[in-house]
């Protein structure tokens, strides 16, 4: 698969059946902890269907860093461990990468050894809350140094550690992990006491390796300095990532099929019932139990989803699944109502946040609440929405796009799927999904006068890509208009015209661009103020727009497109990666054009264009169709005291910060 890197833009297509059987790859929190107790026991674990994603190889690495001997025979990992003792110090800081998991449980297990480590992360992971894990870690006798209560995190070895009952102010699996881990280095009984029951993973898979352990509720105690018994471990499949599958197909009108052996372990399984709770058809078969989690087989159906307010109780087990449930949210009939989540705020991005900010941007009708969100469903609008580097994020707007009835959603910032997923879009692809890394757009709008035109065949012969003058489009259709003297209140008659239009656009030796209609090149005559008052008096007509529309669309080829005009980026390019919005006060456009005329010995008074110049801008800022304004998300560059050059600077810089060139 092509590099993703932070700037990649992906899209997916609609599909028109979803059925047959697939499986997603195997469990994130499950492969971390294979991975960290395989290690700390005696003798070798075997672990299959262990998810190869860049989170579990970051935990798989740093136990490597630290003498580990760790096989990768393909059909599965085998952990040659070293006991509970038998640690080496790492010749160099350790790298959790984006994943909070590895970071927190390692932080437990780094805290208890006899030596000195330093635990680092990328950006997002250095601005996530490590104080839960510091805190009760310190209160066991570890001694952490950190970055005001983030990572880096460094561990100074040699401490003893302590058992303690932990109160924990929040339900994570993540906290009660690292308060455990450590307990295995204590002498005596460690206890976690939860507000709410969290993933229980750690604790049944230390039982199975075979530590004493105790579940009373939201209790759960472990017996300190075990002996740990290599295991066999088959990994379930992830149901966070089946949850992006489920509400694909709740959503789509024509789907039927299985995901099989997902994990429905009882502290994971909240998105199942939520979704189950606004009508979504999703059955189980084939329940069993695999090495103490169990999986089952899930029919996922076409069903008409209904907005809910959604149980503060499942929250905790559906923590991950959020993003998607957003989607479902943003698709069903009436409101959702999400709240008691802000923890939703502290994950690979602020949750809450990226999704509600995306889906607005959608045209959903939704907002943030503290601790949650308030979405009502409607129709998706075509758009290029930022995954923030969220995985989750991202992989939940790409489906969105499947689901948005034709209209076309882009997602931005897509490099870290592959921390959870990284088969995504081989799995979407084997549904019949296509892949799309569209072609990227500039749209440059604004009304005339503003240096449009110069500025858009400037950046067009830069970046060497194809150029599109949308308002010549319009001016040729007025053209025809006048020569054939059609009526222009002869709708049936312009629409006709204009998906007929004989145009043609060809490059000249000198790299000018001819406009071709009806085999003339008719440059001059299209430049003429009466066939821009023509164009002004069709152009607000809708089913003209439309007709013209596809021929728009037809200019994107690769490598890329600049899209001069008046509705670039809010109606042709909606989802083009840079959008900007030239301006000028009237006075000075005035004047610009006045210069023009005058080197083609037209004399006109200033005081004429401006009046005209005016009108003008009322009328196109004021129609009903596609209204000349800037898109929410295009960069406004008013252009009154600055020259092209200095016009052209500032678009560049932005094509570098906003484009993959
Ligand atoms: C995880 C626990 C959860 C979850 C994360 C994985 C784990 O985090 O969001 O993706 O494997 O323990 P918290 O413990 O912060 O709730």
């Amino acid at each position: 698969m092509a590099k993703i890197d932070s700037l990649d833009v992906f899209s997916l297509s609609a599909v028109e059946q979803l059925s047959g059987q697939f499986t997603v790859p195997g469990d994130k929190s499950i492969s971390h902890r294979s991975i960290i107790f395989g290690s700390i026991a005696t003798g070798t674990t075997h672990i299959k269907g262990f998810l190869r994603s860049e989170d579990c190889l970051a935990t798989l690495k740093v136990m490597q860093a630290l003498g580990v001997n760790i096989e990768d025979s393909k059909h599965e990992i085998i952990v040659h461990g070293v006991g509970l003792y038998g640690l080496k110090a790492p010749l160099h800081n350790l790298d959790c990468g984006n994943a909070g998991t590895a970071m927190r449980l390692l932080a437990g297990l780094l805290a208890a050894q006899k030596f000195d480590s330093t635990l680092v992360g990328d950006e997002s992971l250095s601005g996530r809350p490590m104080g839960r894990v510091i805190n009760p870690l310190t209160e066991m006798g570890a001694s952490i140094d950190s970055n005001d209560f983030k990572a880096p995190l460094k561990f100074s070895g040699h401490q003893t550690i302590k058992p303690i009952t932990y109160n924990s102010p929040i339900a994570s699996a993540q906290v009660k992990s690292a308060v455990l881990i450590a307990g295995l280095y204590a002498n005596g009984v460690t206890t976690v006491v939860e507000p709410n029951k969290s993933r229980d993973h750690t604790e049944t898979m230390l039982e199975g390796f075979g530590c004493q352990v105790n579940v009373d509720g939201l209790k759960v105690s472990i017996d300190g300095q075990p002996v740990l018994t290599g295991q066999e471990i088959e990994v379930p499949a992830d149901i966070s990532s089946a949850a992006f599958f489920m509400v694909l197909g709740l959503c789509h009108p024509n789907a039927d099929f299985v995901i099989n052996n997902v994990s429905i372990n009882p502290t994971r399984e909240g998105v199942i019932k939520i979704l189950q709770a606004m009508g979504g058809r999703l059955t189980l078969s084939n329940t069993k139990d695999q090495a103490g989690e169990q999986v089952a087989d899930l029919r996922v159906q076409s069903s008409e989803l209904k907005g809910i307010e959604v149980p503060h109780e499942l929250i905790p087990s559906a923590i991950d699944e959020f993003p998607v449930l957003f989607i479902a949210a943003a698709l069903a009939d009436g409101t959702t109502i999400l709240t008691g989540a802000e923890e939703l705020r502290h994950k690979e991005s602020d949750r809450i946040k990226v999704m509600v900010d995306g889906l607005q941007l959608l045209g959903i009708d939704c907002h943030e609440l503290p601790d949650g969100a308030s979405i009502r469903g409607g129709q998706l609008q075509s758009g290029l929405v930022d995954g923030h580097g969220d995985h989750r994020c991202a992989m939940s707007f790409l489906l969105a796009g499947t689901l948005s009835q034709g209209k076309e959603i882009a997602v931005k910032g897509c490099h870290n799927i592959g921390t959870s997923f990284p088969e995504f879009f081989d799995l979407v692809k084997s549904l019949g999904i296509q892949v799309k890394q569209p072609v990227p757009v500039i749209t440059i709008d604004g009304p005339s006068g503003v240096g449009k035109g110069t500025t858009c065949a400037l950046v067009a012969d830069l970046l060497g890509w194809h150029l599109l003058d949308s308002g010549s489009i319009y001016r040729a259709l007025a053209l025809k208009v006048m020569k054939a003297s059609i009526d222009v209140n002869d709708e049936a008659l312009l629409i006709e015209t204009a998906i007929n239009l004989n145009l043609a656009f060809l490059m000249a030796d000198d790299k000018s661009t001819h406009i071709i209609l009806d085999g003339d090149v008719v440059n001059e005559q299209l430049r003429s103020e009466e066939c821009g008052e023509m164009a002004s008096r069709i152009a607000p007509i809708p089913a003209v727009r439309q007709a013209l529309f596809e021929r728009q669309k037809a200019f994107l080829k690769s490598p890329g497109l600049v899209a001069d005009g008046r509705d670039m980026g809010t109606v042709v390019f909606k989802s083009a990666p840079l959008k900007v919005f030239l301006t000028a006060n009237a006075e000075e456009r005035a004047k610009r054009r006045h210069k023009q005329l005058k080197q083609k010995g037209v004399d006109v008074k200033i005081r004429a264009l401006l009046e005209d110049i005016e009108a003008r801008d009322y009328r196109d800022s004021t129609r009903k169709v596609a209204p000349l304004v800037p898109a929410a998300d295009a960069h406004v560059i008013d252009t009154s005291d600055l020259s092209i050059k200095q016009v052209l600077a500032q678009i560049m810089n932005l094509v570098e910060q906003n484009v993959k060139v």
